[in-house]
């Protein structure tokens, strides 16, 4: 596979990458900037539970569910294992706004899996179909689930799923290639997602360690229809553009530092407005800064100063001095 268009159930994108669901980045401020330096296939909100949305009388406010209107399509994750809370679920997010539903298979939080949901379903095939069923039948747009693999377990379950995907009439699924319980240094099990990629007739999207065009290469040699990219696609807004660049044989020339900063800045001024409070941008902003300064030779001494800052002005004052050409 290559880079291509890609039909997600009755939806067509232009491009095969997507941004993945990352809890605590993922929300409109995020997804706005990869959308305007990437455009790619869609990007996912965070995980939201199914309860947390169902208590919520408005769910325009909610920071999860909140739209940018300068953003893409985007993929609305939601976590459970209800079949019925599901199913009204999916239709509030329909009618809000979602272009796409997946449902959360491989979160490994022992707070998530002790509720039956994440990666608790993937040992749990007849709650999972009930739930893809659910799914399907309370929404037109294209669902999926997004699982993690059995890697180097002696956990088996990739046979089951298969089935049961594809009986529940899942529109494609996202594999995560490793197991719940293996960090990031395992290396992504790029032959447990070619075994779905084989076993099922409907798109299969790889995830896991794609960063450049060598592992995103890697990625579409296991057939995958689509890559969807994780952790690289924080604080470079524009990787999904690069990959298509590269890929298509063209040079990219990526934002230099003084750029970077600003984009840095415009993040954490969108989650101002989103989060109504500059404390909690910072907060925010602290966490993002790691991966906006991958490049500044000051690194570590930016993100300590980073971490003692707690207004606006100062972190501006700080990027002034730190992102410089
Ligand atoms: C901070 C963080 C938050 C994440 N949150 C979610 C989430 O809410 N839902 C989900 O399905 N996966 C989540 N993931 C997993 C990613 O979507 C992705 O599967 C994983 O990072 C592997 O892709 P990568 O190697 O490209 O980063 C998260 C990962 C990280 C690092």
């Amino acid at each position: 596979m290559t880079i291509s268009s890609l039909k997600l159930g009755k939806k067509n994108f232009p491009v095969n990458l997507i941004q993945a669901p990352l809890a605590g980045v993922s929300c409109a401020p995020f997804r706005a900037l990869t959308w305007q330096y990437s455009q790619p296939a869609f990007s996912c909100t965070e995980m939201l539970s199914c309860k947390t949305l169902l208590h919520q009388s408005k769910v325009s406010q909610s920071r999860y569910l909140a739209k940018d209107p300068a953003e893409g399509p985007v993929c609305v994750q939601l976590s459970g294992n209800n079949p019925l809370e599901l199913a009204e679920a999916v239709k509030r997010v329909s009618q809000y706004g979602a272009d796409l539903i997946d449902l959360n298979c491989g979160c490994p939080v022992p707070k998530i899996r002790s509720k039956g949901a994440g990666s608790s379903l993937l040992i749990d095939p007849s709650r999972l179909y009930q739930l893809i069923h659910a799914m399907k039948q309370n929404t037109h747009l294209p669902v999926s689930i997004k699982i993690r693999v059995e890697g180097g377990s002696q956990d088996r379950f990739h046979e089951e799923i298969a089935r049961v995907v594809s009986d529940a009439g899942a529109d494609f699924l996202v594999v995560h290639g490793r197991h719940w319980t293996e960090h990031y240094e395992t290396p992504c099990h790029y032959d447990d997602i070619q075994f779905f990629v084989e076993a099922l007739n409907i798109p299969v999207i790889g995830n896991g360690d794609v960063a450049c065009i060598i592992s995103l290469k890697r990625m579409f040699a296991t057939g995958c229809a689509g890559a969807m990219i994780g952790r690289a696609g924080v604080g470079q807004p524009w990787l999904i553009a690069q990959l298509r660049a590269e890929m298509a044989g063209d040079t990219f020339t990526a934002p230099d530092l003084p750029e970077i900063g600003d984009i840095f800045l415009t993040h954490v001024r969108k989650l101002m407005l989103l989060l109504n409070s500059e404390k909690f941008a910072i907060l925010q902003a602290r966490k993002l800064a790691k991966y906006y300064a991958r490049t500044m030779s000051g690194k570590a001494e930016f993100c300590a100063k980073m971490n003692e800052c707690e207004q606006m002005d100062k972190l501006t004052e700080i990027c002034s001095e730190y992102f410089i050409g």
